[in-house]
């Protein structure tokens, strides 16, 4: 069936299968609709109805908090009845020819570990290869439990027959709940993607700076890992700023290590640690990394003062430390198109 989309610079039409959220559907099909999450939270992807009927698969969806009008529904959580016509108020593109236009995929879990008390690293197996572009992320849907959750690939490959995840055991999360609580290894999952502006490619030619708090560094190893496979800090330099909250929260730091030293001097790594000091034994540990307290943004602003020129900046994190970090890269006059983020609650 026909959906009809009426954004601010032009018309589209895209066709959806009967049930397909109107979202996936749009992407799917190579249209540029408005989101950032793909999964309830964000009210990014906030539409108005002009006409046609949908069915609301998570009704309790925290993104509806940013509907103000009874004609508006998010499309990321919202499937058409039939022949829909809907307007957004953002601009509406084709996407690149050479992005990774994302598709519905399956997998199954075929390893679980846990990196630290609340943060597990998980594989999933795909029935058939899938591209996408470091920095990128899938939404993941688990039998039993409702909706999609948004998992930042940490490797990288263009046919990848295998996804790696970085997953934090959220409060009150059902599926963090059983993740952690039940053997996944085996489970078998549904797959949309990949999805996310916050990409990497070597033609950027540009310093990189990644700041991310807790498994918001997913999306950062993978563009570390993709950017020195092309010997890019041979020629730009590279600036990494982790935080977390103490040292039992700390992991990636023998990753890192690698990383400096296949990569060299450019490559810079700090890990900040909000409540507490590195100790002298971790920093003995970890001699090519550098270590500072206070809060990541707070650190990245002092480490990185008078260095913005020529920056692509990669954010991701709990909104606020999100926000805190645009708010510093916009007053050290970096342009938003040099601003690429992922906010996860
Ligand atoms: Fe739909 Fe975030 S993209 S709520």
């Amino acid at each position: 069936m026909k959906i009809e989309v009426k954004a601010r610079n032009r018309a589209h039409a895209f066709d959806a299968e009967p049930g397909s959220r109107v979202l996936y559907a749009g992407l799917g099909q190579a249209i540029d609709l408005p989101y950032e999450c793909g999964s309830g939270t964000c009210g990014t992807c906030k539409a108005r109805l002009l006409s046609g009927e949908i069915d609301d698969l998570w009704p309790e969806a925290p993104g509806r908090k940013y509907l103000k009008q009874a004609d508006e529904f998010l499309m990321c959580q919202c499937a058409a009845r039939g022949p829909l016509s809907i307007e957004v108020a953002s601009f509406v593109e084709d996407l690149e020819p050479d992005v990774c236009i994302p598709r519905a995929a399956s997998g199954r879990i075929v390893a679980a570990r846990l990196l630290t008390h609340d943060v597990m690293s998980l594989r999933i197996a795909l029935a058939a290869p899938l591209s996408f572009d470091a920095g990128q992320f899938v939404l993941v849907q688990v039998p039993g439990i409702d909706g999609y959750r948004g998992w930042s690939m940490v490797n990288h490959a263009k046919d990848a027959l295998e996804l790696d995840f970085v997953i934090k055991k959220k409060p009150d999360g059902k599926l963090s709940d059983w993740l952690f609580s039940a053997t996944p290894a085996g489970t078998a999952v549904e797959l949309f993607g990949p999805l996310g502006a916050a990409t990497f490619y070597p033609e950027l030619d540009k310093n990189i700076l990644c700041i991310a708090g807790g498994s918001g560094i997913a999306g950062m190893m993978s563009i570390l890992e993709r950017a020195a496979r092309a010997d890019y800090f041979a020629s730009h330099d590279g600036d990494v700023f982790f935080g977390v909250r103490s040292m039992k929260d700390a992991f990636f730091l023998d990753e890192f290590s690698r990383l400096r030293a296949a990569c060299g001097e450019r490559l810079r790594v700090t890990i900040a640690f909000s409540e507490e000091p590195a100790s002298d034994a971790l920093r003995a540990s970890h001699p090519l990394l550098q270590f500072e307290t206070g809060f990541v943004h707070e650190v990245a602003g002092r480490g990185m003062q008078g260095r913005y020129q020529g920056v692509r900046a990669y954010l991701a994190g709990p909104p606020p430390a999100v926000d805190a970090c645009v708010r510093m890269l916009l007053m050290a006059r970096v342009s938003t198109d040099n601003i690429r983020y992922d906010k996860f609650s």
